[in-house]
C-alpha cells in the first residue's frame, strides 16, 4: 500500500490510495494482485495507472503483478467528489466567489484586438514551455464560442466527471478546460452574453483544478463581454497582448491593452507573432512588416516579451498519440522562443516555489 502511493491519478493529481482506488491487495509470494477501482469506466488514463502500479510493484520485488480494474459505485463516486471538494480549495460554492488554485496562483490573460493573430497558439505553448519548467499550469480556453485550443493541442479526451465535479484534462503537463469538450460534432455554440458569463463560472468554480502554479486564458478577440468579465470576475488577472508585426494589427490590439490599463490589470507586456520567416540561408524575411509588436509596447508604456517567427510544428502522425497540430516541441527552434518567453514571464510573476 505504502508503494501505491507513489501512483498518482493523472486527472485528478492525487495518490490512488489516498482517493479510495485501491480496493484490495492479495500478496503470494513474490506474486501480487492488486483491485484498481476506477472512477469512470472506460477510464481514457487506466493503462497508465496500470503500467504505474506494475511499475511500482515490480521494483518491490514483484515478479508478477496482476491489476484486475473495476469500476466504483454511484455510491462511492459521490463520496469521492464530496472529498474532492473538501481538499481544494476551488470546490466551494459558486457565492462564495473563490477563484481556483490558491493566494499564490498566477491568472494570465492572453488577450489582442484582432481576431487571428495567435492568441490560442500563444496560450497553449507557453502553457506547455510552463509546463516544460515544472510549473503546474492549466487553461480556461475562453473563447466560448471559437474554442480551438482541445484541437490545437490534439485533445481527443473529454473531461472525467466525478458527482458533480469536472476534472479538467490533462495534456502535455497542462491540465485544460473548454467548451470544445462539451460540444458534439463541432455543432456551433448559439448562446448569448449571460450564458457564456454562466460558463466561465463553470470553469472556474465548479472544475476540479487542484493546486496550480499558473491558469492562462485563452481570450476571444476583441473587447467584448468575455473580456470583460474576465477582468471583472479575476481582479488580479495579469495580461499578455497579442498582435503581428503590422501597424493596423498593432492599432488595434492597443484597445485591447488600453482595456487592461483602464480596469487596472497589470500588463506583462507584448508578444509578436508571425514576426518573420526564417530562410534555409539564415535570412528574415518579413511578411508582415515589421516594428508593430515594439510601436506597441511604446505606446502602451510595457515592454516587447517576444518576437515569434512563422513555422509549423514538425509534421507528425495524426494516430500518434502525441499528434498536436499547433505544439512545437522544446527542440523546435520556435519551442526555444517559446521556452525563452515563459522563462521571461515567469521571472515577473512567479512565485519563488513552483508546486511539482
Ligand atoms: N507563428 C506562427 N506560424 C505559423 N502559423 C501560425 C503562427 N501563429 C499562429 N499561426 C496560425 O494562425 C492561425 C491563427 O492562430 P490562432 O488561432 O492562434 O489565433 P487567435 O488569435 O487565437 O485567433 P482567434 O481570434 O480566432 O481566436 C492558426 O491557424 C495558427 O495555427
Ligand atoms: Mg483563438
Amino acid at each position: 500500500m505504502e508503494a501505491l502511493r507513489a501512483v498518482i491519478d493523472p486527472e485528478i493529481g492525487q495518490d490512488i490510495v489516498s482517493l479510495g482506488m485501491v480496493d484490495r491487495v492479495d500478496v503470494d509470494g513474490s506474486r501480487v494482485r492488486v483491485r484498481v477501482k476506477l472512477t469512470v469506466s472506460g477510464c481514457p488514463l487506466q493503462t497508465t495507472i496500470r503500467q504505474d502500479v506494475e511499475r511500482k510493484l515490480a521494483a518491490l520485488g514483484a515478479e508478477a503483478v496482476d491489476v484486475e480494474l473495476s469500476t466504483m459505485t454511484e455510491a462511492e463516486r459521490d463520496a469521492l467528489a464530496l472529498r474532492l471538494r473538501g481538499k481544494d480549495p476551488a470546490q466551494v460554492s459558486l457565492n462564495a466567489n473563490r477563484l481556483p488554485g490558491d493566494a499564490h496562483t498566477v491568472f494570465l490573460a492572453v488577450a489582442s484586438g484582432k481576431g487571428g493573430v495567435g492568441k490560442s497558439t500563444v496560450t497553449v505553448n507557453l502553457a506547455v514551455a510552463f509546463a516544460r519548467r515544472g510549473l503546474a499550469v492549466g487553461i480556461v480556453d475562453a473563447d466560448i464560442y471559437g474554442f480551438s485550443v482541445p484541437d490545437m493541442m490534439g485533445i481527443e479526451q473529454r473531461p472525467t466527471v466525478i458527482g458533480d465535479v469536472i476534472l479538467p484534462v490533462p495534456r502535455f503537463g497542462v491540465k485544460v478546460m473548454s467548451m470544445g469538450f462539451f460540444v458534439s460534432d463541432n455543432a456551433p455554440v448559439i448562446w448569448r452574453g449571460p450564458m457564456l458569463g454562466k460558463m466561465l463560472d463553470t470553469f472556474l468554480k465548479e472544475v476540479s483544478w487542484g493546486p496550480l502554479d499558473v491558469l492562462l486564458f485563452d481570450l476571444p478577440p476583441g473587447t467584448g463581454d468575455i473580456a470583460l468579465d474576465i477582468h471583472s470576475k479575476i481582479p488580479k488577472v495579469k495580461e499578455i497582448i497579442v498582435t503581428t508585426p503590422h501597424p493596423t494589427a498593432s492599432f488595434v490590439a492597443a484597445r485591447a491593452g488600453a482595456m487592461a490599463l483602464r480596469t487596472g490589470h497589470e500588463l506583462l507586456g507584448v508578444v509578436e507573432n508571425m514576426s518573420y520567416v526564417r530562410c534555409p540561408n539564415g535570412d528574415r524575411v518579413h511578411l508582415f512588416g515589421q516594428g508593430g509588436g515594439r510601436k506597441l509596447a511604446d505606446v502602451l508604456g510595457t515592454e516587447l516579451l517576444a518576437e515569434i517567427p512563422i513555422g509549423l510544428p514538425e509534421a507528425a502522425d495524426p494516430d500518434d498519440p502525441d499528434f498536436a497540430p499547433s505544439v512545437y516541441d522544446a527542440r523546435h527552434p520556435i519551442g526555444e522562443v517559446y521556452d525563452a518567453l515563459a522563462e521571461k514571464v515567469w521571472a515577473k510573476i512567479g512565485s519563488p516555489s513552483p508546486r511539482r
